[in-house]
């Protein structure tokens, strides 16, 4: 039920530049088991690092409430992180009732992989359908000194093995990277997972939120990252899946599998932009880099009714104008990484 007439205020609405809404990414927590030092660097989330207490953070039914509402105004994609979403507990519970709701046809989770392999058959079991997984490096040592946390990557690697018996397909594997960091094992990471049916998709690391001391001579372009692993695996280039596609797809040419590029400091596409943020604690976030959201908290405990979330839900993104990264990319001088008041990536999963 999609663009449902149960609330006529949402039917058809696009944004100040036409884009619909399509896909809502939900943040089920602020919390996480990593201390990515792009993300939650430790000697800011140490012991004493305040998360948000529980009676801020929404409840299961709050959110599926307000899905609905999304789905009435033309979602049909939703993506649940965090934080880390897997330490969240009974996080099936909430998949199993978001899979029920009409119009949602897609479900997909990002997660650092570390919980997945217990947890896989559950939310498999829930109706989850696909999975992303982060992993920054193959290498035990950066991925140590990239996830701030003292072990290696067998506790993700093992998510992976377990989920792709389970048969979830494709798997997608996310690496942010980061010049002079992990880019000298971009190659090994792809030659790992060449031949698995798994999808790497490299991310240039981009100047979100206020804590991880982005600057631009960080950034390996995807066009770098291209031409680096094709160096060694030839690579060719393959249309996108669906428009308005985030990652930029390239398949081997010997057909061991394909990899993805995602260009967005180098090549922005907030034109195709139809992704609405739901923080952990009911914020409605319009772009990635926004400095803040409107409270759907609020109005959810203070007693409105579906047709009141529909009329938020309709202004919120009948106002909507952002495109951060374009503005950015056009404008050398922008404040980019400067910003002191944007929303931080583990807030709302990015
Ligand atoms: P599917 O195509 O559904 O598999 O998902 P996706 O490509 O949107 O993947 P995912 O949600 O894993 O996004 C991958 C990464 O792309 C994120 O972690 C971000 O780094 C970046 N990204 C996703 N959406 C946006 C966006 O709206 N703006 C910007 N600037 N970056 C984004
Ligand atoms: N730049 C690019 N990607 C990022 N992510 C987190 N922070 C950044 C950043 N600064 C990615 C994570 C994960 C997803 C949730 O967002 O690696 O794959
Ligand atoms: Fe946790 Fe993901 Fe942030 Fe890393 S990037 S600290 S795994 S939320
Ligand atoms: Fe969308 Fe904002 Fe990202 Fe542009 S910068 S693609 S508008 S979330």
């Amino acid at each position: 039920m999609s663009q449902n007439s149960e609330f006529p205020v949402l039917k058809g609405i696009t944004d100040k530049l036409k884009r619909p809404v399509r896909d809502l990414r939900i943040s089920v927590t602020d919390r996480c088991n990593f201390r990515c030092t792009y993300c939650m660097p430790a000697e800011i989330f140490g012991e004493k690092y305040e998360f948000l207490p529980r009676p801020h953070i929404l409840t299961f039914e709050e959110i599926e409430r307000l899905a609905r509402v999304f789905a009435a105004a033309g979602v049909s994609k939703l993506r649940i992180t965090g934080g880390e979403p897997l330490v969240r507990a009974n996080l099936p519970e909430l998949i199993s009732s978001l899979s029920k709701i009409d119009g949602i046809d897609d479900i997909a989770l990002t997660t650092n992989g570390y919980l997945l392999a217990k947890n896989a058959q559950a939310l498999k079991d829930a109706g989850l359908n696909r999975l992303t997984i982060s992993l920054d490096s193959i290498d035990e040592d950066i991925f140590k000194k990239m996830s701030g946390r003292p072990q290696g990557p067998e506790n993700t690697l093992e998510g992976v093995k377990v989920a792709t018996e389970l048969g979830f397909d494709p798997i997608k594997i996310n690496v942010v990277v980061q010049r002079g960091v992990n880019d000298h094992t971009l190659v090994d990471t792809a030659r790992y997972f060449r031949g698995t049916g798994a999808i790497v998709r490299f991310i240039e690391f981009m100047d979100v939120g206020t804590k991880n001391g982005w600057d631009l001579s960080q950034v390996v372009t995807s066009k770098e990252v291209i031409d680096m692993i094709g160096e060694e695996f030839p690579l060719e280039p393959v249309d996108a899946n669906y428009v308005g596609e985030v990652a930029s797809r390239y398949r081997y040419t010997d057909g061991a599998g394909e990899i993805g590029v995602i260009s967005s400091v180098s090549e922005p596409f907030c034109g195709s932009c139809t992704r609405a943020r739901l923080s952990t604690d009911g914020k409605l976030v319009t772009c990635l880099f926004a400095s803040g959201g409107t409270d759907f908290k609020e109005a959810l405990r203070s007693g409105a009714t579906d047709e009141d979330l529909a009329a938020m839900v309709a202004k919120v993104w009948t106002s909507r104008d952002d495109r951060y990264s374009e503005l950015r990319s056009k404008d050398t001088e922008f404040k980019a990484g400067g910003s002191d008041d944007k929303v931080e990536m583990y807030y709302i999963g990015g």
